[in-house]
């Protein structure tokens, strides 16, 4: 089965608010992804509010008839927006206020209380909860203890290295992580393949996010474990020249 595709839409908004004005419409990009072919509709609301705003997520629930995921931090403010609003469903995420974006997962094992608070009040309001975590095990029993429906995998490793100007793209010399592990675009499929198959047997729905684009995405497409990919910068750089209608049906082909 192919796996869903929702759009994440916060660089639109991103282009309204470096002038903030109207334009473009975020309501109008959903409908526009939506009748592409999109599964769903993502987006972040952040504590800085950079790029999505509260009106924007309240006008998406009330004026759009689809799948909306909000990406959101597990704190009280947040939680109390998601449980007003009503998203289908929330994705729990870490968020550093200096960061260009989301530089990883939530680390579920050393937040568990807060993380576990979070999943069962967003819960209680009929709201699915999925987390945006790294592919480690540990993590993703923590993020089944905690209660979520779901995870979403963070492929920020894997789309860095798939990418034409690392130094392991075509033939090129292999990078090294941190403490020292050789990163390759197997191996960090190998690690995603595992953490997938993990999740599934415990029972998570398996989403996948962060990085992707039309060439990366293949190889995680062809995993059947992952059901739903969170796909936003790749989509919106690519329309700025093509279009987002075709931007967005250009994903579905290549997941598909
Ligand atoms: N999933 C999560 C949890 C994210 O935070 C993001 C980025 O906002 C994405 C998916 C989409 O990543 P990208 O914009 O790189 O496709």
């Amino acid at each position: 089965m192919t796996a869903k595709l929702n759009v994440n839409i916060d660089h639109v908004a991103t282009v309204r608010e470096a002038r903030k004005t109207i334009e473009p419409s975020v309501i109008e990009a959903a409908r526009v992804c939506l009748g592409a072919g999109a599964d769903g509709i993502t987006v972040h609301l952040r504590g800085d509010r950079r790029h999505i705003q509260d009106a924007d997520v309240e006008q998406l629930r009330s004026e759009i008839d689809c799948y909306l995921n909000v990406e959101l931090a597990a704190t009280d403010e947040m939680i109390a927006i998601a449980t007003r609003v009503r998203p289908d469903a929330v994705s729990l995420v870490a968020e550093n206020p200096n960061e260009i974006t989301t530089e990883g997962g939530l680390d579920v094992v050393n937040n568990f209380e807060t993380v576990k608070n979070a999943v069962e009040r967003l819960k209680a309001a009929g709201i699915s909860v999925s987390i945006f975590i790294d592919p480690v095990i540990d993590q993703i029993t923590a993020a089944a203890r905690a209660g979520a429906d779901q995870i979403e995998l963070c492929t920020a490793e894997y789309a860095e290295i798939t990418l034409p100007r690392s130094p392991t793209h075509e033939g090129g010399v292999a990078a090294a992580s941190a403490d020292g592990v050789v990163l390759s675009p197997a191996t960090e499929l190998s690690r995603l393949h595992a953490a997938a198959a993990h999740a599934k047997s415990i029972g998570l729905i398996v989403a996948a996010g962060h990085g992707l684009t039309t060439t990366n995405v293949a190889a995680l497409a062809r995993m059947p474990e992952i059901e739903e990919f969170n796909i936003g910068h790749h989509i919106i750089s690519r329309a700025v020249f093509v279009g987002l209608e075709k931007a967005v049906r250009e994903m579905i082909v290549a997941i598909s």
